[in-house]
């Protein structure tokens, strides 16, 4: 990642470590960030968010950002309306997802669970979500508003996912994989826990630009999706190493953010949302001549 890999306060250090979380074995790469300052940021941001306290965020919320977005308001109309409040994502994946009947989705970053719900009336009864998210109070909210069956948050960091491989068909993210500091762990960890076949939609913010090193080390900025947003193709070559292959990517012109001091910096570095959809390959048998022969 351009930008973010560059000498800084952090260095190898796990992630889980900082935010109140034990987990994992996952390395970070230094980052100019102070992490322990981003995860307060983090925490603090995403805690208002939930609770609907925060008058002055840098970025819009809510059922205008989502109708401004794309979702449809005959489905927002048949969600809980306290995660439809809650909603902070940047963009409308669902229409790259294509969610079937029956269908294993993992939503990475769930919030207040806007996403979770609206893939559950597509998957239907047969199918099954699972909301991960860092934040208490994102987590605790979506909980007391589900109403859902086959509907489950875990609390976790996306990138050590505490589930098997190939649990699922189809992985979403809305607005999240701009926050971490490892995106390459992100991805690796989709993959991994992909069936072959499966599909990753995401909706997130990405730059023209890589971001200077001073800027990356605002955590205020990082916690409200400019700062720590990947250049494009730095990110593209994420998700390759990742093994996924990208189908579709494409620009959410209607999705900007709010304050001055956001927009500046959007501005400055060519920050944008985007959609984009990523296969996992199917498995493939080779059949090689000696087999044939036995
Ligand atoms: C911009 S909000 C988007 C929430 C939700 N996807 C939506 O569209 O409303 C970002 C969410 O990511 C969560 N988050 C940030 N970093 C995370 C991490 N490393 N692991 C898990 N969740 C994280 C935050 O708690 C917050 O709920």
């Amino acid at each position: 990642m351009r930008g973010l890999r560059t000498p800084g306060k952090v260095s190898g250090s796990r992630v889980g470590e900082a935010g109140g979380m034990s987990t994992n074995t996952t390395y970070l790469a230094p980052t100019s960030v102070d992490l322990e300052e981003l995860y307060r940021e983090i925490a603090i941001m995403y805690r208002d968010v939930a609770n609907e306290t925060s008058r002055d965020l840098h970025f819009p919320t809510g059922r205008r950002l989502a109708e401004g977005l794309g979702y449809p308001a005959e489905l927002l109309d048949r969600l809980p309306a306290g995660a439809v409040s809650s909603f902070a994502g940047v963009g409308y994946h669902f229409g790259l997802a294509r969610l079937r009947p029956g269908e294993r989705v993992l939503d990475l970053g769930s919030g207040s669970g806007m996403d979770v719900f609206a893939a559950a009336m597509q998957v239907g009864p047969l199918g099954s979500i699972t909301g991960l998210d860092v934040t208490p109070e994102q987590l605790a909210k979506a909980e007391r508003l589900n109403g859902y069956q086959r509907v489950t948050f875990r609390r976790g960091r996306i990138e050590t996912l505490p589930f098997d491989d190939r649990s699922f068909d189809v992985v979403i993210s809305n607005g999240v994989i701009n926050l971490s500091p490892d995106k390459r762990a992100v991805f690796s960890e989709a993959a991994r826990v992909l069936r072959p076949g499966g599909r990753l939609a995401l909706a997130d913010i990405l730059t023209a630009e890589p971001i200077a090193t001073r800027t990356v080390g605002q955590a205020d900025l990082w916690a409200a999706c400019i700062a720590g947003a990947s250049q494009v193709d730095d990110y593209l070559a994420d998700i390759a190493t990742a093994g996924l292959e990208l189908q579709v990517l494409q620009d959410n012109p209607t999705y900007s953010f709010n304050s001055e001091r956001a927009k500046r910096t959007s501005s400055k570095y060519g920050a944008r949302s985007v959609s984009l959809l990523a296969l996992k390959p199917a498995l493939t048998h080779t059949i090689n001549m000696t087999e044939v022969s036995q």
